[in-house]
């Protein structure tokens, strides 16, 4: 089958031996886990759930230090608590985290300075310095992609079981957050949540209980030596789940329903996610339904639409009106990142706060006009005070994002942008 957006190996015997390696090397997660996971999608698209998905654009070997998926996992924890409590629903915990690692590109070359190279497709595949040899596929970097995740979710294992989760300590972190007088618009609903765990307590809620979370890992799956080398048979129901990672999405570039990606992730059967972008039209979605979830299975499938803000109030509705209409079962989510990427004046790669948070608030209105439910938010961000996304309360400019661009790829939210992302979600899941 056409496979768009792999790698050239220049030397396939030694992809074979690598993928032997993983083939032979323990899962990374269960199949049990991710069943788990495809019950509270299913919760989820019925409303009883929200899912928050965030993390890098693409991770960084060289990044996957204690203090960056610390910072991550506290993020995405203090997120989650506002969430929570906005929409008093269970926030679905998951991170682009311990396996993404690859990138389709537009072009397979770049070209500086007349000198064409192969472009950067994540770390698993070649490296990001403007070389020869360092922009050669290299299938040991499958391998190393595949240690890397084995010891960020150890990291995040040990975090959300051991305590560090701990809601009183988490909601901490957010009080620290609040004495930045550029936050004041969310005093309002912080001290609500503030308010609201001091009467749990009062009221003897089980902290002990709450110090522990579930946190799920998730990638796009997008090189297949890799996602295969991966697929283990469950002992217990004889099927094949795609070992890499909990939650597996397929991206806007490889979504055609009879590619091999679509044919690969069809076969396993984690819950999936596919990126839906602004020209995909109903037949396709609902193909793609058909192709992935043709049991109608609550919770398999998740349409993740990045449209555009504005876009997103025209195109969307027709999308959710159709798949409704054939009763069949989706978790819709919201990327309000890729839709909304563009340059700015000096040439940064970049993305508009208020933009980015439009595209959600459209997202809910159509939702809320079609009677349907919004699921879920997939983010890119970093736990880190990074500059890569304009505007925010703290105004960061187009001089302002040369002060810390760090990405490789995409712009990402800073850790109070998230922060600012998650009060201003939760005023909206509150109002639909
Ligand atoms: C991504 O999630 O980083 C990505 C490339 O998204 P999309 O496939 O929606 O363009
Ligand atoms: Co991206």
């Amino acid at each position: 089958m056409p496979a768009a957006q792999q790698p050239t190996w220049p030397d396939l015997e030694a992809l074979h031996r690598v993928t032997a390696e993983l083939q032979a090397s323990p899962p990374l997660v269960f199949a049990g886990e991710a069943d788990r996971l495809r019950g509270h999608l299913a919760a989820a698209s019925r409303g009883e759930a929200f899912l928050l998905q965030g993390g890098d654009c693409a991770e960084i070997f060289a990044e996957a230090t204690a203090d960056r998926i610390r910072n991550k996992i506290k993020t995405i924890l203090q997120m989650a608590i506002v969430l929570t409590y906005g929409a008093s629903l269970p926030i679905i915990k998951m991170g682009r985290m311990a396996g993404q690692y690859a990138k389709p590109r537009s072009s397979d070359d770049e070209v500086r300075d007349g000198l064409t190279l192969p472009a950067y497709r994540g770390d698993a595949v070649n490296g990001h310095d403007f070389t020869l040899q360092s922009r050669t596929p290299d299938p040991e970097r499958l391998l190393r992609a595949y240690h890397t995740s084995a010891s960020t979710l150890n990291l995040i294992r040990a975090f959300s079981a051991g305590g560090f989760a701990d809601m009183r300590r988490v909601h901490e972190w957010n009080r620290g957050f609040m004495t930045n007088p550029a936050y004041a618009r969310y005093e309002l609903l912080a001290g609500e949540i503030d308010r609201a765990i001091r009467f749990m307590a009062a009221a003897g809620a089980d902290f002990d209980a709450l110090r522990t979370v579930e946190f799920f890992s998730s990638h796009e799956a997008l090189l297949l030596d890799y996602e295969r080398a991966l697929t283990r048979i469950d002992s217990r129901s004889g099927l094949p789940y795609d070992c890499s990672a909990h939650f597996l999405w397929i991206g806007e570039r490889t979504r055609e329903a009879d590619g091999a990606h679509v044919d690969f992730l069809s076969r396993v059967h984690n819950p999936i996610g596919i990126k839906l972008g602004p020209t995909t039209t109903a037949e396709q979605a609902l193909a793609l339904a058909d192709r992935i979830n043709p049991d109608g299975i609550p919770g398999r499938l998740t349409f993740i639409t990045r449209m555009g803000a504005g876009l997103v109030r025209e195109v969307l509705p027709p999308l959710v009106e159709r798949v409704t209409a054939e009763a069949i079962p989706v978790t819709w989510v919201c990327d309000p990142m890729h839709g909304n990427t563009f340059a700015s004046p000096s040439g940064y790669k970049t993305r508009d706060f208020g933009v980015v948070l439009d595209e959600v608030r459209g997202f809910f209105e159509v939702h809320r006009e079609l009677g349907t439910v919004p699921g879920g938010l997939h983010v890119e961000l970093t736990g880190d005070d990074v500059t890569e996304v304009m505007g925010g309360s703290e105004e960061i400019d187009d001089l302002g994002l040369s002060r810390r661009y760090e990405t490789l790829v995409d712009p990402r939210l800073n850790h109070q942008q998230s922060l600012e992302m998650a009060f201003q979600v939760a005023e909206m899941i509150r109002e639909r």
